[in-house]
């Protein structure tokens, strides 16, 4: 527990999640009215994890409360949605942020470190891509049909990279797409996506995602690879974790997929992180308690803000737009 934590009320609609997730955590109060939450003289703070369908109206109530906010990405399913956030925002001079993992990962903050450090000097290219099991994809599609990878999982890269190559925004995309089983299944959406985003200053980036690699694919989270070509030096990041693998006859345990399990895994490959010995590890454990840090002692935090959010939704929905209409797309 943080220092700065004091009570924690959880809520969801469905009442047997909320107590198990009280139970789980050790909570002080559940209940499955949001109102009532977040009503609760103790609650200064709340973060939202709702499904990502989900966030728009939790988030304008919590910032109706005036207390700082965390909202895990997207930001939303739809720039429309994003944009009743913002207005609210700057209407209640609201503190809002929103949880992009990847800025928390070890790595990524080291890369970023050296691009601060002018270590790559101009950032000119870069590209990166994601892999993930059908397993996953079919469960964030059957949760809703727009949570697709593109949209929900690319999504950590487009960030990643608007925060590596900071003050440079995309302003055109193109993209391809190619179906297959997620398509046979039934879903509107490709096996592989791969787009080129250019900059304003003509730096290009090529991003590409696959959420159909076979279903018991050894990863239990991302699988990804992320390179950045600058004027001064160049860094190579596999971010792939086959550099821990296990197998085991008992099965490892999906984070996910309750009944899901494989045999094959690379360790440390779950997005948010890991329990180790009572401890959650990893970028979600990072990130958050960088945020208490910042609400507690003023530290500054790397959280994506409502603005990075909305621009990272509209060139995933573009990347989308363009695979499906073979036209570029130029953002505003
Ligand atoms: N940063 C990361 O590493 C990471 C990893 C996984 C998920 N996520 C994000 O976290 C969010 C939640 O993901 P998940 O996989 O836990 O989703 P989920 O759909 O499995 O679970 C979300 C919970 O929210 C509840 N819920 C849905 N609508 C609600 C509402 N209106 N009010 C209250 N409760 C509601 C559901 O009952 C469910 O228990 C999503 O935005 C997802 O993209 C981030």
């Amino acid at each position: 527990m943080h220092p700065a934590v004091g009570f924690i009320a959880v809520m969801d609609t469905d009442a047997v999640a909320a107590q198990k997730l009280a139970k789980d955590i050790g909570a002080d109060f559940w209940c499955t009215d949001r109102h009532e939450a977040m009503s609760h003289p103790e609650v200064n703070a709340i973060i939202v994890a709702t499904s990502e369908h989900e966030h728009t109206h939790p988030v304008v109530d919590a910032l109706k409360r005036q207390v700082p906010v965390l909202v895990e990405k997207p930001i939303a399913l739809s720039v429309k949605d994003a944009d009743l956030m913002l207005k609210t925002v700057a209407e209640l001079n609201g503190d809002l942020r929103v949880g992009y993992s990847r800025r928390y990962k070890t790595r990524y903050l080291l890369a970023k470190e050296q691009i601060i450090q002018g270590r790559l000097g101009t950032i000119n290219g870069a590209c990166a891509r994601l892999y993930n099991s059908r397993s996953q994809c079919f469960a964030m599609l059957k949760r809703n049909k727009e949570a697709t990878p593109v949209v929900d999982a690319l999504t950590y890269y487009v960030d990643l990279m608007g925060w590596l190559l900071a003050e440079n925004p995309v302003v055109e995309v193109f993209a391809r797409g190619q179906k297959g089983i997620i398509h046979a299944a039934g879903y509107d959406t490709d096996d592989v996506t791969w787009a080129i985003l250019t900059c304003r200053d003509g730096a290009v980036v090529n991003l590409g995602v696959s959420y159909a690699l076979p279903e018991k694919w050894p990863s239990v989270g991302h699988s990804a690879r992320v390179e950045l070509i600058g004027s001064h030096g160049a860094l190579l990041i596999n971010d792939d974790h086959t550099d821990q693998v296990m197998q085991t006859d008992v099965g490892f345990p999906h984070v996910y997929l309750s009944d899901h399990k494989i045999e094959t895994v690379f360790l440390e490959s779950s997005t948010p992180g890991d329990w180790a010995l009572g401890d959650f590890l990893g970028p979600i454990a990072d990130e958050t308690r960088a945020w208490l840090d910042y609400l507690a002692m003023g530290k500054p935090c790397n959280l994506a803000t409502p603005e990075d959010a909305r621009n990272t939704l509209a060139v995933t929905l573009a990347i989308q737009q363009s695979a499906r209409t073979g036209k570029t797309v130029h953002i505003e």
